[in-house]
């Protein structure tokens, strides 16, 4: 057994080492949620509840825990969920997730709000590579930034409509957190407790928005950058906006965020390829419900036939079939690779996926299911059982 895996056989024991990595300003920006973070405790509580019955009189053969996803075969049901301002979290993480997810075939979604522009990470995400829109107010900025993410070989454009304007989340008020990072005493302060992450600070650089930089009034002062960045959020997609992206856009294309089943409809109406039933990790409503709550009603609205995937808390193998089991084709993580790497260094994300792959792999071959599109059939319901 290897020592990485003995030090960190899951996600929690990743997640403890993090915490003793990274300084607490940005700690509180990657884990925390909005209001009194109950949305991000929900997402994780609702999916713990979510139970399976065992069946060991079978002739299971090795579970295959392949799919395809828009006709490209993947090795497993799970990817990386957009993570905007991974750089401040970790400095220098991006590329080597990129490249984790390439290595063990698994989709990949760069954020808009990168620390690595999007041409930079397609060379390290290859064909697994996604590319995640926040779509700005400005038509001309839109239609550069799709331009871009089409020139840079993107086949699959992420539209993610959650976001209708800057969020006001209590910890990175009282953290004064702000974009590039403004150094004063207090994150200073938790920036010298903590040297690996000031080493890698040192390596990579201060983190920028690489892929909105471009766009900023030159020579703005740090202010006014952080000003412009906000501006260029702040509204909600419309119908016709939406439209237009899906116009301008060659490729398949992706709407993450939605929890309603109505609207789900009307995005794949509007010519949505696919949905992520998302509620932003627990970042923008804290009355919000989980994601795992809304995805058997979006699966059903949808038919089996549309393409329907998921975030939010998922924390092992166990939850991703937990998932898959209530109506996803495809399941998401977004903190969990910052832990992996934060703990292990860039070895960290390759050892995340083969731990999820073990216990998804595990999870199957113990309930007696061998394909993943069987799993719905071993969920358990306590409630119906005991009524039956
Ligand atoms: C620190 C942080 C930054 C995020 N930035 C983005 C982003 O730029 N774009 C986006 O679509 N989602 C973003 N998300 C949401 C994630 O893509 C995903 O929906 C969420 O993290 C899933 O929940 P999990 O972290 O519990 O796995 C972010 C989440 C976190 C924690």
């Amino acid at each position: 057994m290897s020592r990485i895996n003995k030090r960190f056989p899951s996600i929690p024991h990743m997640k403890a080492k993090a915490r003793w990595r990274i300084p607490g300003f940005a700690w509180d920006y990657m884990t925390g949620g909005i209001g009194l973070e109950d949305n991000v405790r929900r997402n994780a509580d609702d999916l713990q509840k979510i139970q399976f019955m065992p069946r060991y009189l079978s002739e299971a053969q090795q579970p295959d825990v392949a799919t395809a996803i828009f006709g490209q075969t993947l090795a497993a049901p799970f990817g990386v969920a957009p993570v905007g301002l991974a750089g401040l979290q970790w400095p220098g993480c991006e590329p080597p997730i990129a490249s984790a997810a390439r290595q063990h075939n698994i989709l990949h979604v760069l954020s808009t709000h990168a620390t690595q522009s999007l041409e930079t990470m397609k060379t390290h995400s290859g064909p697994v590579g996604w590319f995640q829109l926040y779509p700005p107010r400005d038509a001309a900025m839109e239609t550069d930034m799709i331009d871009r993410a089409r020139r840079a070989g993107y086949d699959v454009l992420v539209v993610t409509v959650d976001i209708p304007g800057v969020t006001r989340r209590d910890k990175d008020i009282r953290n004064g957190l702000s974009v590039p990072p403004n150094f004063d005493a207090h994150t200073v302060l938790h920036a010298a407790m903590r040297p690996h992450w000031l080493l890698r600070l040192a390596r990579h650089g201060i983190p920028h928005f690489e892929n909105l930089t471009p766009y900023a009034p030159k020579g703005a002062t740090t202010k006014e950058l952080y000003d412009f960045l906000g501006s260029v959020l702040s509204n909600h997609i419309t119908a016709e906006r939406f439209r237009q992206i899906r116009d301008q856009w060659p490729g398949k294309l992706v709407v993450k965020g939605v929890l309603d089943p109505e609207e789900a409809a009307t995005y794949m109406a509007l010519g949505a390829d696919g949905i992520i039933v998302s509620n932003h990790g627990g970042r923008q409503l804290d009355a919000a419900p989980s994601s795992v709550s809304m995805l058997p009603h979006v699966r059903k609205r949808l038919g089996p036939d549309a393409l329907v995937m998921v975030d939010g808390g998922v924390r092992s193998g166990l939850d991703i079939a937990r998932m898959i089991a209530l109506g996803a084709d495809y399941v998401f993580l977004g903190r969990p690779f910052i832990f992996s790497v934060a703990a292990i260094g860039d070895d960290g994300p390759v050892h995340l996926i083969d731990v999820l792959k073990q216990e998804l792999r595990g999870t199957m071959w113990q309930l007696g299911c061998p394909r993943l599109g069987d799993l719905h059939g071993f969920l358990h319901q306590p409630e119906k059982a005991r009524h039956a």
